[in-house]
């Protein structure tokens, strides 16, 4: 089992916590308004603890449950608090119209995370192409990406205790497409499928 630190305290920490909880990790939550960090570590339960803002996570795993905007500053403000851990980015930076993304070049938040991070850290970019109601209920498929073998694998793990299964798709800089997988999700709840309930998945065709 894993140990993780949620940062920040909204929808996704809140539903990425409760599916960790249940698989058995240990689960702390980091939040600037502390007082919703222990509201939400009293609801996720299962021992979950709270942290200082700005300190040094207790999890191995550092999940930046931030809007956008706000993962690479807080990465910076962190500093080397988070040296030697394992961070997983599962922003989607959306433009206005989610019809792009808010960063034109070639990149990704999570490659801009790595820019940032201190020595030792690792980064990962997962959950992004997931509508959090469909992690709820479903078991979709969860893409990552990131450069450091052994940090993926330790992903991999911590996602397969979720009850999901990990999909490797390769170096941190597929980040920039898995951004853009987020919004072919976009796309089509808004077009071809019509709403949220459902989840890019890989269906193979081996026989
Ligand atoms: N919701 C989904 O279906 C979904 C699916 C896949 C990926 N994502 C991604 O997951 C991330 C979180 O989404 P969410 O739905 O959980 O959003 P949310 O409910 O709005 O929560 C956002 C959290 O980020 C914190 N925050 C925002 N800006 C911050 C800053 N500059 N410094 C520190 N904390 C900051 C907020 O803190 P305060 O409460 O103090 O404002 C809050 O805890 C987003 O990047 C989103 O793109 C979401």
């Amino acid at each position: 089992m894993s140990s993780i630190t949620l940062i920040g305290t909204g929808n996704m920490a809140r539903t990425i916590g409760t599916l960790a909880v249940a698989g058995g990790n240990t689960v702390e939550v980091m939040g600037r308004d502390q007082a919703k960090a222990e509201d939400l570590a009293k609801a996720l339960g299962g021992g979950t603890t709270t942290g200082k803002w700005a300190a040094v996570p207790a999890g191995d795993i550092v999940i930046t449950a931030l809007l956008y905007d706000g993962v690479v500053p807080v990465v910076a403000e962190y500093g080397d608090a988070l040296a030697g851990k394992v961070i997983v980015d599962i922003s989607n930076p959306f433009n206005a119209t989610f019809d792009g993304l808010a960063h034109s070049e070639e990149t990704s938040v999570a490659q801009e995370v790595a820019k940032v991070a201190p020595a030792g850290a690792s980064v990962v970019k997962a959950f992004n192409t997931i509508f959090r109601n469909v992690l709820e209920k479903g078991r979709p498929d969860v893409f990552f990406a990131g450069d450091n073998a052994q940090a993926k694998a330790g992903v991999a793990a911590f996602i397969e205790s979720l009850g999901l299964r990990p999909l490797d798709v390769g170096g941190l800089k597929m980040a920039h497409w898995l951004e853009g997988a987020g919004l072919v999700t976009m796309g089509l709840a808004g077009n071809g499928v019509g709403h949220f309930d459902f989840a890019l998945g890989v269906d193979e065709f081996t026989a």
